[in-house]
């Protein structure tokens, strides 16, 4: 859990400092802050010693050019440090910071001490707080972290906000908001587009809702990441931009300050393209039609101005790091050949795609690309909207409140890539029920801990709209499936392939 880590973190890094010393025969005093100040070299121990009897203020003197010594000897293992540690695989952003610093070893120390108090002290405030809210037992219940970058670590969970503002009153956002943050979850996702069923009135709330409560709790920006993604284009969605008509620098960096400004923030975490400026197969489509190229946006420019946009700063607003979703191989790969050409443009950290026992269609092509160039995958809807939870399989459909019976008819995506009529979804759906039922598991649990075990995915995007659900979800990181569970798995998905591309 983070809280522990962080203490944890400065341990190991005292614990390396501590040996990288005693190497180089620095006398070192283990578990101290001194841990960097050596014994005093030999010729000047001598020295000492035939100065022993002389007056106090020349003692002073020559304590200080001992000082000095120390000083630039700590100043070499700083540097050499720096050095080994940035080699080393797997170094944590802050550690190298710590002992890269090219200040005296001690003054690092000192220094790293204070910061890990401060980590302490601010740590036990939100356990206070915690504790007040009489949520502790959720908290124990803790969501493992992922690193997606250097100093970008998501929890393997990440609440979706895309029922904000229309399934969800604000109240209802705040509650969610803090039982999955109190839970361990500091990754949430949003988009300029949702909630959905978009339309005008409720457009850009969902970023509104997240942002508020942030204020509201209080909550140090850094603890967490906010995704958010500009829309492309798309005749319907009017109100965006008059379109959204394109991803050209323009409308990239308008739908980033608006995004900014909506929520309150001085930076954005992850900002992703929702879906390509140009034609492909997509929302449960899969096959190709060269017929229906239209004109788009290079992706030089659209990288440009994302990297553009990144390297901001904070006085005109920015972004950390940038991702795509719904995307397709060859777009992967063509933005970061891109980014590889221009030493000026971003690497994409990370790819939103759909990812389920209903959709596996990122393991056939996707999934190398992901793996050769180190892109993790954000796999949304591992519920399929709800369908693997089995609640629309009872006689009566499933509740009214239900994201596809609620919004029948005026939610597109839902209608076909979710199309409840289509028979292939029912019976794949049933035979994983089933599965479930067999091994005592839970129908949430099975399909979450099914796409955590990938080995690609970084992060499990989901949504709740009700509290017990989002608790469902929680549960599913508390089991492993067994490999007896993933051999029937792999049958169903052999009779079924991708019912929901
Ligand atoms: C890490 O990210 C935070 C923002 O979340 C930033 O304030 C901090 O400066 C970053 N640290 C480094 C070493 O880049
Ligand atoms: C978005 O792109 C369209 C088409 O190129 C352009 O007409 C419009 O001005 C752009 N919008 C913004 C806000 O830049
Ligand atoms: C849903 O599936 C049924 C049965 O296959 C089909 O007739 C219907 O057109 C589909 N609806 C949509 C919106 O794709």
């Amino acid at each position: 859990m983070r809280w522990a880590h962080r203490p944890f973190q400065f341990l190991v890094s005292a614990v390396i400092s501590a040996r990288c010393d005693a190497r180089r025969g620095l006398a070192v005093a283990l578990g101290s802050v001194s841990l960097c100040l050596g014994v005093p070299l030999k010729e000047e121990e001598v020295a000492a010693k035939s100065e022993n009897n002389k007056k106090r203020n020349k003692k002073k003197k020559q304590k200080k050019n001992q000082q000095k010594v120390k000083e630039e000897e700590a100043k070499n293992i700083g540097r050499r440090r720096r050095k080994k540690k940035q080699k080393a695989e797997g170094v944590k952003e802050e550690e190298r910071e710590i002992a890269g610093d090219d200040e005296s070893c001690r003054e690092v120390q000192v220094a790293a001490t204070g910061k890990a108090m401060e980590e302490c002290e601010l740590e036990r405030r939100w356990r206070r707080k915690r504790e007040e809210a009489g949520e502790m037992l959720e908290a124990m219940s803790g969501v493992a972290l992922f690193n997606l970058a250097p100093n970008l670590s998501v929890s393997r969970l990440c609440l979706g906000t895309m029922t904000f503002g229309e399934q969800n009153t604000l109240s209802d956002s705040y509650r969610l908001l803090d039982q999955a943050f109190h839970a361990g979850i500091n990754f949430f996702d949003s988009a300029e587009m949702y909630p959905v069923p978009q339309r005008p009135a409720t457009c850009g709330r969902s970023e509104e809702y997240l942002a508020r409560w942030i204020k509201q709790r209080h909550i140090p920006r850094d603890r967490l990441v906010i995704a958010t993604k500009v829309a492309g284009p798309s005749a319907q969605m009017t109100w965006i931009r008059g379109g959204p008509k394109c991803l050209d620098a323009a409308n990239i960096t308008q739908a980033i300050d608006d995004s900014l400004l909506r929520m309150q923030m001085d930076y954005i975490d992850l900002y992703q393209i929702h879906w390509p400026d140009r034609y492909v197969p997509m929302f449960g489509e899969i096959e190709y039609d060269p017929v229906r190229q239209y004109f788009s946006i290079s992706i030089e420019e659209q990288l440009e101005a994302l990297s553009t946009a990144v390297k901001a700063g904070k006085a005109s607003g920015s972004i950390r790091y940038i991702g795509l979703s719904n995307e397709t191989p060859y777009g992967l790969m063509k933005f970061i050949h891109v980014a590889e050409k221009y030493a000026s443009h971003l690497k994409i950290v990370s790819l939103q795609n759909s990812y389920s026992l209903l959709c596996r269609t990122f393991d056939s092509a996707m999934a190398e690309c992901c793996h050769q160039e180190s892109v993790s995958l954000l796999a949304y809807s591992p519920l399929a909207m709800g369908i693997l939870s089995g609640k629309y399989f009872s006689s009566d459909g499933g509740p009214t409140n239900a994201r596809l019976n609620l919004f029948k008819g005026r939610y597109a995506e839902g209608d076909s890539r979710y199309n409840l009529s289509n028979k292939f979804i029912r019976e794949a759906t049933m035979e994983y029920l089933n599965i479930a039922k067999k091994y005592g598991l839970h129908p949430v649990s099975l399909a979450i801990a099914f796409v955590l075990r990938h080995p690609l995915v970084a992060s499990v995007i989901f949504g709740a709209t009700k509290s017990w659900q989002l608790r469902e979800v929680l549960n599913a990181c508390k089991i492993e499936l067994t490999s007896e569970v993933i051999e029937e798995i792999n049958m169903i998905h052999s009779r079924f392939p991708n019912p929901c591309p």
